[in-house]
C-alpha cells in the first residue's frame, strides 16, 4: 500500500511533451516516440488514482499541433482510439470518470463512437476525473467560454465564475499542479484560465522515460511548498512586529523622505 500524502492537489494536469526528441535521439521516428510515449499514460493515471488526485488533465494534442505532418497527426489519433480501447474496462472497473476536452470533430467517427461511449458509461463515476485534453487550446476554450455566456445572456457584464462556470468542463477545479515533461519551460496554450495559481513542474525526463515513481516524487515534493496566493506566509507575524512597522509606514508618508533612505 502506498504511503499517503496529506494531499493538497485537487487538480494535476500533465503537458506530455518530448516523445519525438526522445524517439530521434534513438535514431527512431517521431511516430515511435508517440507509440512509446502512448503506453506510460495508463501507469500514470494509475498513480494519480493512487494518490487520491481528484483530477487529472493529460495533454495529448493542440489545437497547434494541426500543424504537424499528417502522420503524426493520424498517429495521435489512433493512440487516443487505442488507448480507449484498451482501457475501457479498468476505467469502468475503477470508477474513473473519463473525458475528452477540445474539438474532436476532425477524428474518425469510429474515435468519435468510442469517446462518446465511455463518457456516458462513465458519467456517473465518483472515482478519478481522467480529462483528456485533445484538439485543445486554452485560448479557444476562453473565447468559447465568453461567446458561450453572452448567448446566454445578452448585455450582462461577464464575471470571473460566469467565464470559469462555461469552460469546457466546469467542474473541474483551478490546476493546482502543472507539470511539464521533455525539458521547455513553457505553458502552450495548455488550461490558460486554470493555471492561474498552479505550481509549475518542470522536468527533463522525456515523456517516454517519465515514470510512476518520477510523478510521484513531483507530487510529494511540490506538496512540501507553500502556496501563498498572494498572502504573506503563514508564519509571518505583523502584529510581532506591530511598532517597527509602524515606524517604517510613517517613513514612506514622510515627505521628506527620499525614495533612497539614508
Ligand atoms: C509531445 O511530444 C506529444 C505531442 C505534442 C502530441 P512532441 O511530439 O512534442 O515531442 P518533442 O517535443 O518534439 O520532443
Ligand atoms: C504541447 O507540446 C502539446 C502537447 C503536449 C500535446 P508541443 O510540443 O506541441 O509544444 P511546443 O511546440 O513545444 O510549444
Ligand atoms: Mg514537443
Amino acid at each position: 500500500m502506498n504511503e499517503q500524502l496529506e494531499n493538497q492537489f485537487k487538480h494535476v494536469a500533465i503537458i506530455m511533451d518530448g516523445n519525438g526528441r526522445w524517439a530521434e535521439a534513438r535514431a527512431h521516428t517521431r511516430v515511435w516516440g508517440h507509440i512509446r510515449g502512448s503506453r506510460i499514460v495508463s501507469e500514470i493515471v494509475e498513480e494519480a488514482d493512487d494518490l487520491n488526485v481528484e483530477s487529472l488533465t493529460l495533454y495529448a494534442f493542440s489545437t497547434e499541433n494541426w500543424s504537424r505532418p499528417l502522420l503524426e497527426v493520424k498517429t495521435l489519433f489512433s493512440l487516443l482510439k487505442k488507448f480507449i480501447k484498451k482501457e475501457k474496462k479498468r476505467i469502468i472497473a475503477n470508477d474513473i470518470r473519463f473525458k475528452v476536452m477540445g474539438d474532436i470533430s476532425a477524428l474518425p467517427d469510429e474515435t468519435k463512437s468510442l469517446i462518446y461511449d465511455l463518457e456516458g458509461l462513465t458519467k456517473n463515476a465518483n472515482g478519478l476525473k481522467l480529462n483528456f485534453a485533445f484538439g485543445y487550446g486554452g485560448r479557444d476554450e476562453i473565447i468559447k467560454s465568453v461567446n458561450c455566456f453572452i448567448k446566454k445572456n445578452p448585455g450582462k457584464e461577464l464575471t470571473k465564475e460566469d467565464l470559469s462556470e462555461n469552460l469546457l468542463i466546469p467542474e473541474i477545479k483551478d490546476v493546482d499542479l502543472l507539470i511539464r515533461t521533455g525539458g521547455d519551460m513553457r505553458v502552450s496554450n495548455f488550461l490558460l484560465w486554470q493555471i492561474a495559481y498552479a505550481e509549475l513542474y518542470f522536468t527533463e525526463t522525456k515523456w517516454p522515460e517519465f515514470k510512476r515513481s518520477e510523478f510521484r516524487d513531483i507530487l510529494f515534493k511540490v506538496n512540501e511548498r507553500e502556496r501563498r496566493f498572494g498572502a504573506t506566509r503563514k508564519t509571518d507575524s505583523l502584529e510581532e512586529n506591530e511598532s517597527k512597522a509602524e515606524e517604517n509606514l510613517r517613513y514612506i508618508s514622510d515627505s521628506s523622505s527620499s525614495v533612497r533612505g539614508n
